[in-house]
């Protein structure tokens, strides 16, 4: 009886995949973000392992379908690599983040679907086949160093070995991001295929979409988030700086959620799905509004600009080993495309995540 009513309350859990995290941690009063729970303890991560692995399972590897909608389209093997720049020097390659860099539901074509983490097409660490057919930052480095090791290789949670350095969690938010660091060099450093001091590695980090689709309307002070997250990004940004040698950071910015969830007529499941992953921005349950959206809005332009001045700080520039660039993707992202105004396909079955094709 016990275990079954545990698994219903973590299946419950795995209802909304984007903020399962959310429902953890159920204190709307202060910093929900903030909070460690009992399902932070090292019993409940066992059990949740375990229900992850069994999900796994029943939804399959969805990440190796060659067919559907949601795939970008092949490039011809008689097409040269478009450029000439020497990438050769990086030889690891990691990435934190969320749901977005775990490539949640990139290859969904059904509800379950988005219970698989397609982490082989993630755009910035999934090494899955190669760059004509999922044109990938990896696939794209392998081309120069055929011996990078990191990316992703397949579907996989993120404590099955096909994750490699792809350290993301579904519902992670910009608090989490030291303790992935943390975890991440761990890793890395663990490796033996890493030749810690002399390799250069590449991390990607994108991550705030969480917080500003699920969390920022159940805090108190919503608008000292960007201020948590400089402190955050600091904090991670230094440590990788004195921990980690010879390191260049992508510090990609938050996405721009309302360019998704604000989309006119979109399909049903998106429009119920969308409740649950952006519930500050889509639905009743926090009396969302127009002035509401607004004022999520502008703390979400707040952590764009928080971000790129962590970026640009003097503290990281100018030095040997170790260098951050701010990749403002989220500013001029567009979902038109080939003629149509919202183009679907670049977006997964829930038109939040991203399809392989919007990956790539
Ligand atoms: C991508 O290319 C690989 C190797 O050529 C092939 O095995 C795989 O099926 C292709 N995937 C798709 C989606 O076309
Ligand atoms: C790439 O570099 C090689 C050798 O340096 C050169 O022969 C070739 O023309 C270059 N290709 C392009 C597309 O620039
Ligand atoms: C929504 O508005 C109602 C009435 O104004 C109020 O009682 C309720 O507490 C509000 N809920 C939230 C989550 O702000
Ligand atoms: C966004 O796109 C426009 C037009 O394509 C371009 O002029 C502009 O520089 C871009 N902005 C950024 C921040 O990349």
């Amino acid at each position: 009886m016990l275990l079954r009513c545990c698994v219903i309350s973590v299946l419950g859990l795995f209802l909304l995949p984007g903020t399962y995290s959310g429902v953890a941690r159920k204190d709307t009063h202060v910093d929900i973000t903030d909070q460690t729970t009992l399902l932070d303890g090292i019993g409940m991560r066992a059990a949740f392992r375990f229900l992850r692995s069994w999900m796994f399972n029943i939804v399959g590897r969805t990440g190796q379908r060659i067919s559907g909608s949601f795939l970008q389209e092949q490039i011809p093997s008689d097409v040269p690599f478009p450029c000439n720049v020497s990438l050769g020097d990086i030889n690891v390659i990691a990435a934190m983040g969320d749901s977005l860099t775990a490539a949640t539901g990139a290859a969904a074509s059904g509800f379950v679907d988005l219970y698989q983490e397609n982490r082989g097409l993630a755009w910035s660490i999934g090494g899955q086949w190669n760059w004509r057919n999922v044109t990938t930052l990896p696939n794209i480095l392998k081309v120069f160093n055929p011996k990078l090791v990191g990316y992703s290789l397949g579907d996989a949670y993120p404590f099955h070995r096909d994750s490699q350095f792809n350290m993301a969690e579904i519902g992670a938010v910009s608090y989490d991001i030291p303790y992935m660091a943390r975890a991440m060099v761990q890793r890395i450093r663990n490796d033996p295929r890493v030749d810690w001091k002399r390799d250069w590695k590449l991390v990607t980090i994108a991550i705030g979409g969480n917080d500003i689709c699920s969390f920022v309307c159940t805090m108190r002070y919503p608008e000292q988030l960007p201020a948590k997250h400089r402190l955050r990004l600091q904090r991670t940004l230094r440590y990788l700086r004195n921990n980690m040698p010879r390191t260049f950071v992508n510090l990609v910015s938050v996405p721009s959620v309302s360019k998704v969830v604000m989309l006119q007529r979109k399909p049903f499941a998106c429009e119920s799905l969308h409740h649950g992953e952006c519930s500050c921005w889509i639905g009743k349950l926090y009396n969302q509004s127009d002035s509401s959206r607004e004022r999520w809005s502008k703390i979400q332009d707040e952590y764009i600009r928080v971000e790129k001045e962590i970026a640009e700080s003097a503290e990281f520039r100018g030095l040997d080993e170790f260098a951050v660039v701010y990749q403002p993707w989220s500013l001029n992202v567009s979902m038109k495309m080939n003629g149509k105004d919202t183009d679907y396909s670049l977006l997964s079955y829930d038109c939040f995540h991203m399809s392989q094709k919007g990956n790539a």
